[in-house]
């Protein structure tokens, strides 16, 4: 398998959350109400799939050894383009999950802020989705050998293996934290 197939087969996954998310905002717009659980899901996959797992093998790993090639201007700025794109998936996601806090504790007007952010992570997304299957990906073949790209898939194996035991120790940590007293803050890698 090349480096681009696990990435591309997350892709696959992540456009049938998008899916879910699109009809969510429909519905939103016509019965006015939302599942705030449904959204505390949704969260938990874009933090810890969307974003930990596969922004995290593209940005730590694929675009950090494409950092040290020679890239073309043209690969330089797709590669630019898409890292302001995991930002603003992640500046989203947080205007989501302070939207739905608001709704759950009974403010019907963050319904509008909800449908908003839905509304840009349906949008953007799946662009982005494309841009790295038919650009980018086979574009950055060009800069790796046959061996250099296996083991960058091997890295994103070993990459894989450790965000549960990173979930989970942080699922822990946050526990402990509240149990001792403090603010029930919960962070990102903790949220479910
Ligand atoms: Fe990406
Ligand atoms: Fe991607």
């Amino acid at each position: 398998m090349q480096s681009r197939g696990p990435l591309m087969i997350e892709h696959r996954l992540i456009e049938r959350m998008i899916a879910l998310l699109a009809q969510t905002q429909k519905r939103i717009e016509t019965n006015h109400e939302v599942d705030p659980f449904f959204i505390d899901a949704a969260v938990d996959f874009i933090h810890i799939y969307a974003d930990r797992t596969h922004h995290g093998k593209e940005e730590d790993i694929l675009f950090k050894i494409l950092g040290t090639r020679d890239l073309s201007a043209q690969d330089r700025m797709l590669m630019d383009e898409l890292i302001q794109e995991h930002v603003l998936g992640r500046e989203t996601t947080r205007e989501l999950v302070e939207a739905n806090a608001r709704y759950r504790n009974g403010d019907r007007a963050a319904l509008t802020a909800l449908a908003a952010s839905l509304g840009t992570l349906v949008s953007f997304y799946p662009k982005h989705i494309e841009k790295e299957d038919k650009v980018f990906f086979p574009a950055y073949m060009a800069y790796l050998s046959m061996e250099e790209d296996q083991s960058m898939l091997n890295a994103f194996w070993e990459f894989d293996r450790k965000v549960i035991h990173e979930k989970y120790g942080a699922v822990v940590q946050e526990l402990e934290r509240r149990r001792q007293g403090h603010s029930p803050r919960v962070t990102a890698a903790a949220q479910m």
